[in-house]
């Protein structure tokens, strides 16, 4: 357990409530953990989780006794359904099915783990797990945006191979991770009540893309979406209702955040769209500017005297100069972002204007400590009147400076 998962959940009162799926074999390790890392832990179980696992294995490892019904009147005497839901610093529901994130989303009360959710006035956390076709629905979809809308953080699920032996998204974050995401994210705060971006839609693209070349290769880019996902996260926190459209990366979806994850740049223009009319667009993405002719259904193989290979490429879409020029999206608002490695203030404002924007974000990348994949990074932003310098610092905190400077724009 790492000392900072130690640190931040020492002495915090966690309420585990177990939903179920195979995977609530996987929570018997997370009480392990949350242990480990200092937090006391109760556990709630819905009927389905106990035919999964037994209530004394989490009772065993809990060291408390474990609840599974509202209608149990010795434990309820002992510690009313209301008074465990006070008690709670955060909920955990992990693993969190179809059903159970439905009934969340609803506001159901009809069992115990759903009343406690309900309850709780502590901050929920909820690890998805299900069949990948379960979580793509757009009913999924629907709930889960309901409950970010919400400030619910949601941490998963995995891309990989599930119990059924089929494989996509649907795993339950392996725990360790489960434990970091709470350790690191501190309490999911819910929206603030008044901020700078209050009420306005704002769509974010972040990430890389990766355009297929046959079923086992593909082009990329090094982009770690980090920055993207840091602008999403400011502008939810100013009150924005945000969609994020994501490329294959490895980052929590930050709280009160809709995400939308893609893999090319025909699947990212098509998502943008689908979000859109919104008041604010922030083209943070490296959207690849080539993609294969034509993706190989089977593998490219050696030939056996070539020593070369040509690659026939055609240009993608620009995702952001489209948008830009689109009068039915209602933006009030677009941000372009430039990554460049040398003359960056030329190149930016040329793109500005190439691309209609009302606003670029320009960074030099090749810098070692900055730009692609770094945590930190020192960019300029420029419109057709003005300029401002964000002197290196973590994302995080430009983020919030830009997500500032954008609601300034918008006064403009
Ligand atoms: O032209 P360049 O790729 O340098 O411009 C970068 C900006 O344009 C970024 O904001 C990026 O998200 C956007 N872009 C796009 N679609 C593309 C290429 C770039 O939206 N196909």
């Amino acid at each position: 357990m790492s000392p900072s998962a130690t640190a931040a959940l020492a002495g915090q009162r966690i309420l585990l409530c177990v939903g179920g799926g195979i995977a609530a074999y996987k929570s018997l390790e997370l009480v392990r953990r949350l242990r480990e890392a200092g937090a006391e832990v109760q556990v709630a179980m819905t009927a389905g989780a106990q035919q999964f696992v037994t209530p004394l294995s989490f009772q065993a490892l809990s060291g408390q006794p474990v609840r599974t019904t509202l209608w149990d009147s010795a434990a309820e005497q002992a510690m009313g359904h209301l008074e465990l839901a006070r008690w709670a610093d955060r909920v955990l529901v992990a693993p969190a099915t179809a059903d159970l994130l439905a009934r969340l989303a609803h506001g159901l009360a009809d069992d115990l783990v759903t009343t406690l959710c309900l309850a709780t006035e502590a901050p929920l956390s909820v690890a998805p797990a299900m069949n990948h076709r379960m979580w793509r629905h757009p009913a999924t979809a629907a709930n889960v945006a309901l409950l970010t809308g919400r400030g619910v953080q949601v941490i998963g699920p995995d891309d990989g191979p599930l119990a059924e032996g089929e494989s996509g998204p649907g795993r339950l974050r392996e725990p360790e991770a489960i434990v970091a995401v709470l350790a690191a994210g501190g309490a999911p705060a819910a929206p603030p009540a008044e901020g700078l971006l209050q009420g306005m839609r704002v769509v974010v693209s972040a990430g890389p893309t990766y355009e297929d070349l046959d079923p086992v290769r593909y082009l990329g880019n090094r982009s770690s979406g980090k920055m993207g996902f840091a602008v999403a996260a400011a502008a939810a926190r100013q009150g924005a209702q945000v969609v994020l459209v994501a490329g294959p990366v490895h980052l929590e979806t930050p709280p009160g955040v809709r995400r939308v994850d893609v893999r090319s740049a025909e699947q990212m223009r098509e998502a943008v769209a689908a979000a859109l009319p919104a008041d604010v667009y922030v083209g943070a993405a490296a959207v690849a500017d080539y993609t294969p002719r034509a993706f190989s259904p089977s593998k490219i193989k050696k030939t056996g005297t070539g020593q070369t290979l040509a690659l026939d490429l055609v240009r993608t879409p620009d995702i952001l100069a489209e948008v830009a020029q689109r009068e039915d999206a209602g933006l009030k608002l677009v941000v372009g972002f430039a990554a460049e490695t040398d003359n960056v203030a030329d190149y930016a404002r040329q793109k500005l204007t190439a691309k209609h924007l009302d606003l670029i974000v320009a960074n030099r990348v090749g810098v070692p400590g900055s730009g692609f994949e770094s945590d930190d990074n020192a960019m300029t932003a420029y419109w057709p009147a003005g300029e401002r310098d964000f002197p290196p610092a973590p994302k995080v905190r430009l983020a919030e400076g830009l997500v500032e400077l954008i609601a300034q724009r918008l006064q403009a």
